[in-house]
């Protein structure tokens, strides 16, 4: 707040110096009382921000790697808050692949991908994606984002209908702003409401009708029941879309995913991911699905026709991050392990540790500048953990996002729940299991 506080003071200091300038000339005069209009909105806007407690802060870091950060001059924290899940960013065959690519590829193309940004990396990437998920073909995007925001414009017309989970990624939301179709939302992992939401889209005349939930959801920790999601999809005709940015990877016995999880890689019709996740963080996103979906995409989507190609060293980067997985080199299941952990320990202590499944192990804390207050003292104690508010969840629902990794040991899970304890003593948080009990 001090940095706003600043601003305030110095504004009308501005706005005096521009009168006197005003008095000599008139272009000055006319020119800028508009700029300063702008930044007293802006200004403005920023004061609300941080009434509410809602200003965000970047903390720069360095040198991330297995679990940990480094913060100058204050030594090395333990990161829960990164997606890296396998710890693959920093491993040394995807580093060395990385590189390489910048030797033998270049450090960019400057093109999009139809003019002169196809290299033989990003047909290969393509090919072994679209082999790992059992699909026909792959587009390659400039980041996951993208791929929500070229997909449904791309494939739907006005006469269809995309029914989405309410709980699912603004990336997704932000997709189906750009699609002429009739956009419904079901409740979250409700498969009633999916179905009566089917209903409804069906009798307003819909002609294609594709749903769109994510496989997983970090925030809440739930993973999609995609079994009963197709059933539902094949009862009431309509293709089924997951995003498993949080899925693949680490999902299913190979990695595959949400789909590999539940056993159903065979009715999920189309798949969006993020390389940035467990794919080694390098950048990108990624659609895979039937050949026409993906010809259709390159077609007509926007941000694979007019965002630049992915440069190679995010390529190879997300190719040997797949490679390692494929081959069996990475251990998917300490992550697993981790998160088993830390949860036991948590709800032991009396904590609300919400989901079983994910690595995600959301703390729920409900109000918002408490959740900021914790991750603070967390921070003031070498643990890094993100405080989870508006527009991630509702205000009242805030919690405090810890993803366990691959990278971290046992000592360093028990170091994060003493801290939490230490921390959260006095907030009150410890008597969640007493509450739920006696209710
Ligand atoms: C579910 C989901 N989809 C898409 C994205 C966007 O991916 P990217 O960071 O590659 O743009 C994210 C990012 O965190 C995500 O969580």
């Amino acid at each position: 707040s001090s940095m706003l506080c600043r601003v305030k003071a110095s504004a009308p200091a501005v706005n005096r110096v521009l009168g006197r300038a005003a008095a000599t000339s008139g272009e000055v005069f006319n020119k800028y009382p508009r700029q300063v209009k702008f930044a007293e909105c802006m200004e403005e806007e920023l004061h609300h921000i941080d009434n509410e407690g809602m200003t965000r802060r970047e903390h720069k870091y360095y040198n991330a790697h297995h679990g940990r950060v480094s913060h100058k001059g204050e030594g090395e924290l333990l990161n829960f808050t990164s997606n890296d899940y396998l710890c693959l960013n920093r491993n040394p065959e995807v580093v060395k692949a990385a590189q390489h690519a910048l030797d033998t590829h270049g450090a960019g193309l400057s093109s999009v991908r139809f003019i002169c940004g196809t290299q033989d990396i990003h047909k290969a990437l393509e090919k072994n994606l679209a082999d790992f998920h059992h699909q026909d073909d792959c587009v390659l995007y400039p980041s996951g984002y993208n791929a929500n925001v070229g997909l449904f414009e791309a494939i739907l017309t006005s006469n269809d209908a995309v029914i989405c989970d309410d709980g699912n990624h603004p990336s997704i939301i932000d997709g189906t702003r750009f699609t002429k179709a009739k956009v419904y939302k079901y409740k979250h992992l409700d498969m009633q409401d999916l179905s009566e939401v089917l209903e409804v889209a069906k009798s307003d005349g819909a002609d294609l009708k594709l749903v769109v939930t994510q496989g997983a959801f970090p925030n809440t920790s739930d993973i999609a029941p995609l079994k009963e999601i197709g059933q539902v999809c094949h009862e009431g005709h309509a293709m089924l879309a997951v995003d498993d940015s949080h899925g693949v990877g680490i999902l299913g016995a190979h990695g595959k995913g949400t789909p590999e999880f539940h056993g159903v890689l065979d009715k999920v019709h189309i798949i969006n991911a993020t390389f940035s996740n467990a794919l080694g963080g390098g950048g990108g996103g990624y659609t895979v699905g039937m050949k026409e979906v993906i010809e259709l995409i390159r077609q007509r989507a926007r941000p694979y026709l007019f965002s630049n190609t992915l440069c190679p060293a995010a390529v190879q980067t997300a190719a040997k991050a797949l490679e390692l997985i494929v081959k069996s080199h990475v251990d998917l299941r300490v992550v697993f392990e981790n998160a088993k952990l830390f949860r036991t320990q948590m709800r032991h202590a009396g904590f609300d540790v919400r989901g079983e499944n994910l690595p995600n192990c959301p703390v729920f804390v409900g109000d918002h500048r408490i959740a900021k207050e914790i991750a603070d003292e967390m921070h003031d104690n070498g643990i890094l953990v993100q405080p989870l508010y508006y527009p991630y969840v509702p205000n009242d629902r805030a919690y405090l996002r810890v993803n366990m990794n691959a990278g971290h040991s046992v000592e360093d899970i028990q170091r994060c729940v003493e801290t939490f304890i230490e921390v959260c003593r006095p907030h009150n948080l410890l008597n969640h299991n007493k509450i739920r009990h006696t209710h």
